[in-house]
């Protein structure tokens, strides 16, 4: 598969499926990075490693489906098979994700279905949960909703803050997201209906 990375930021996720898809057998080209932020400091490190990068700013766009049809057009342009969104902050529209369904997939930072949205790591801390954690989804037209592929789950320590919390998610977040993308890359990982079928794997 050919799989673009759309993110928004400083790109670590991006980072590390860039990483393991430098690896002998890892079975993605990864073909471009595009931020709808020009700024992003991810559209820099992707260069860096001679990736091709687009920036397409939204705000250059009258409303959300005229930019997800620049978006489109691009994947198109680039012969995209599958999206990963990484740190990417736009909605995207129904016919969009309807499009790409069960080949755009999602990381997000926190055991989905609890903590959608915005401000997970502050949110489980005023919560008092103990355990928190990444998931790598399908993505549907609701956000932060789609089926699930994987998980990975880190404890919640007492004196935590919101950032020494995010920092331990994300370290998971790097090995779960390119895991889960070598799933999906394979067909072991295939979104059926509103589940996820999945083969027998080992991280
Ligand atoms: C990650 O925590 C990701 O799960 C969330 O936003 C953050 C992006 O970080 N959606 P990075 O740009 O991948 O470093």
């Amino acid at each position: 598969p050919r799989v673009a990375v759309l993110i928004s930021g400083r790109g670590s996720n991006m980072m590390s499926l860039i990483e393991a898809a430098a690896a002998p057998g890892f079975p993605v080209e990864i073909a471009v990075v595009i931020s709808n932020r020009p700024d992003a400091h991810g559209l820099a490190r992707a260069q860096a490693c001679n990736i091709p990068t687009r920036s397409l700013d939204h705000k250059a766009f009258p409303d959300r489906a005229a930019f997800d049809a620049a978006l489109d057009a691009v994947l198109e342009e680039e012969q995209v098979t599958l999206v990963c969104l990484a740190g990417f902050m736009r909605l995207l529209t129904s016919g969009f994700t309807q499009k790409w369904a069960g080949r755009m997939i999602n990381i997000h930072p926190a055991l989905l279905p609890s903590f959608k949205g915005l401000h997970t790591h502050e949110r489980a801390l005023a919560e008092g949960v103990k355990i928190h954690g990444a998931t790598v989804h399908f993505v549907t037209a609701e956000m932060d909703v789609g089926p699930i592929i994987m998980q990975a789950a880190v404890p919640v320590l007492e004196a935590d803050t919101p950032d020494t919390l995010a920092a331990r998610v994300l370290a998971q977040e790097h090995v779960i997201y390119p895991a889960a993308l070598r799933l999906v890359a394979e067909g072991r990982a295939r979104l059926d209906g509103a589940r996820v079928a999945i083969d027998e794997f080992e991280i």
